[in-house]
């Protein structure tokens, strides 16, 4: 199956002959969903091109803390450090590996390593010479960083580049990508499936400057768009206007604004989804003909005659392939659990997660959320106030139950 990893990731490049083998390891990040910023180190240039490894990445490759053209401007190790969700050392060489077990920071690399919140997954692929590798110091060295929480991914026996036969072998990049994947992503049922989520409200246009809308802030598709990729999958979140932005990187978005342009986007993607989660607060009724003028004020009460949209929900619960897992939430004001189990069933719904607006802190705006889960056959799951993160991981763990 297909290794998505769909994180921002930190790519060392130290200076080793198998910084060869960093062009490709560049190139299955981001084909795995990554974000990849380079960081080489002085060295490492006399072994590949910075050129080489930022057409790859897409990104300017950065070596030093200060950038000496006299513009007093600096690469922001602090800044870096807290961006990234992953840092992968490959090739380490006995050199870095020792000045990371000591502490020491002379070049960019070793500050952004330093300054790495604690708890951000560290990788290292070492390579060097036999000698070197089992010499005391270098062992010492690696044990004092996996201790520290590194994990240490290969190195491999074969033929070095002295000509010698034995350990030290930098791992191939795609052993690399697969120790990572297996870390980070692990066993998810959602890794490699597609899917369709959708996030925010709808704008119903009454004229060209008015609208109908609501106020869905978009913060738990988006939670739940951003947890299913650190899961692997591969997300298409289709949102309605919001003024969120994905941290994420793997994800694909459409931005779409009226509920029938949200049911054109979502019909066009839904037959290849293993998954769909139709969190969008859409609008049940637009106005039935939108003026083409902005309406002028006048003494007299203004009526707006409104048409239904269509349930797009609906259409997906009818349309779903028999494999295909359908998702769908509800704000219930009365009679929650019975109006809720209504839906699950009309709508042909594999799983509903409702909210309610009578609990503080759940529903639009907030950063938090009050859920109870439905699945046919299933006791309702009740789950107390979270973040919109955690209630996000919930439901996708109740999905992965499902797949
Ligand atoms: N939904 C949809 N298309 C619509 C309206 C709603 O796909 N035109 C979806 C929402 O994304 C959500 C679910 O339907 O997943 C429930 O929305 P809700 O407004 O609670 O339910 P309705 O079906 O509109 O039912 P009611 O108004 O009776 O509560």
């Amino acid at each position: 199956m297909e290794n998505r990893l769909n994180r921002k990731v930190l790519l060392g490049v130290t200076g080793g002959i198998a910084a060869y083998k960093s062009a490709q390891l560049t190139r299955l990040l981001v084909k795995a969903g990554c974000e990849v910023q380079v960081l080489m180190t002085p060295s490492a240039h006399d072994f590949v091109t910075p050129l080489t490894l930022a057409t790859l990445s897409k990104r300017a490759v950065l070596t030093d803390l200060f950038v000496r053209d006299g513009s007093g401007a600096w690469n922001d190790h602090v800044h870096l450090a807290q961006w990234a969700d992953a840092l992968v050392i490959a090739p380490a060489t006995s050199n870095t590996l020792g000045k990371m077990a000591q502490g020491l920071c002379d070049n960019l690399l070793l500050a952004v390593w330093l300054s790495m919140p604690k708890g951000t997954p560290v990788f290292l692929a070492p390579a060097m010479d036999l000698e070197m590798l089992k010499d005391p110091a270098s062992q010492a060295n690696l044990n004092r960083l996996r201790e520290r929480g590194a994990r240490v991914i290969g190195p491999e026996s074969g033929e070095l580049a002295s000509g010698l036969v034995g350990e030290g072998r930098m791992s191939e990049p795609e052993a690399i990508v697969s120790a990572m994947h297996d870390t980070l992503v692990g066993h998810s049922k959602l890794n490699g499936k597609r899917m369709l989520v959708t996030a925010g409200g709808t704008q119903e246009a009454i004229d060209p400057v008015r609208y109908i809308g609501n106020r869905s802030s978009g913060k738990m598709g988006f939670a739940i768009a951003e947890e299913a990729a650190l899961r692997g999958a591969q997300v298409e979140l289709i949102s309605g206007p919001v003024e969120l932005k994905l941290e994420r990187p793997g994800i694909s978005r459409t931005d779409v604004i009226a509920a029938a342009d949200m049911a054109a986007a979502c019909r066009a993607f839904a037959p290849r989804a293993d998954a769909v989660i139709m969190c969008a607060a859409v609008a049940d009724y637009r106005p039935a003909n939108a003026a083409d003028g902005k309406i002028k004020k006048k003494d007299a009460a203004l009526q707006i005659a409104l048409e239904p949209t269509e349930d797009i929900l609906a259409w997906m619960g009818a349309n779903k392939t028999s494999s295909q897992r359908l998702v769908g939430f509800a704000l219930e004001t009365d009679n929650e659990l019975a109006n809720a189990t209504d839906k699950l069933v009309r709508k042909q719904l594999d799983l509903l997660v409702l909210n309610s607006l009578r609990d503080a802190g759940a529903g639009f705006g907030t950063d938090t959320n009050k859920i109870t889960m439905l699945a046919p056959g299933k006791d309702p799951l009740a789950l107390p106030l979270m973040s919109k993160r955690e209630a996000a991981r919930a439901i996708l763990d109740r999905l992965e139950e499902l797949l």
